[in-house]
């Protein structure tokens, strides 16, 4: 059974000053999800986007969003966000009390993912993912766009690949950080079905369109 692969661009690494623009880009690109990625300055040493401005983007989209929280307080600030999310990630890392947080997310009515940093282990959410709508390994420190890939984590994407299946449930399995089209491929081999993308996207000389497509076709060749 053919298993449907994902893009999510991180608008992260688009023209900051014309962000209205890149979603706009992103619509007619066949992106499959715009990721926005928050940071706190707190759980990360960097400061993106306020729920505010989220809202206004959401606006402008046709694509659903997927709110990747990189903040200390994911049960403070995840309602803020879920108003112009469909998809909602909290950090295990950021939340002692992982299972109130899925719950209140599923109450506001998005989708509920949990990432895992580089040094986290898989086993770390292990218990949390019959719950889970969506798995999000991160193959960098999460904080900033445009860092090299740890290969060294494709392992993970695994281990949730077999769990998932061994559960039987169709949880979204996605990667998150320095996905190029050189190892789009390895990832999805690996596990993955959903991947974001953000300088490949919006710094590759192709221009944002081509760049999606030649992504995605790398994509599905992992699946061969
Ligand atoms: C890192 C963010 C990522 C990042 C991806 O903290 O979570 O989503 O923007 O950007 P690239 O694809 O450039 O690694
Ligand atoms: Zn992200």
């Amino acid at each position: 059974m053919g298993r449907e692969i994902k893009i999510a661009p991180s608008i992260l690494s688009a023209d900051l000053t014309n962000l209205g623009d890149a979603i706009r880009i992103l619509n007619d690109g066949k992106a499959d999800l715009v990721h926005l990625d928050v940071m706190d300055g707190h759980f990360v040493p960097n400061i993106t986007f306020g729920p505010a401005f989220a809202k206004e983007l959401k606006v402008v989209s046709k694509i659903p969003f997927d709110t990747h929280l990189m903040v200390s307080h994911p049960m403070q600030y995840g309602p803020k966000f879920a108003e112009s999310s469909d998809w909602l990630t909290f950090h295990i890392e950021a939340d002692d009390n992982p299972q109130d947080t899925i719950k209140l997310f599923k109450d506001l009515g998005v989708k509920v993912g949990i990432s895992v940093n580089p040094g986290t282990p898989f086993s770390a959410i292990k218990e949390f993912v019959p719950e889970l709508d969506l798995i999000l390994i991160m193959t960098v420190e999460p904080g900033f766009g445009g860092q090299k890939c740890m290969t060294q984590h494709f392992s993970k994407l695994t281990e949730a690949r077999e769990l998932v299946e061994e559960l039987g449930q169709d949880t979204e399995i996605m990667v998150d950080g320095g996905v190029t089209e050189h190892n789009v491929a390895e990832v999805v081999k690996a596990g993955a079905t959903m991947f974001v993308a953000g300088s490949a996207v919006f710094r590759g000389a192709r221009g944002p369109v081509e760049e999606i497509k030649v992504l995605k076709e790398n994509a599905l060749k992992g699946l061969e």
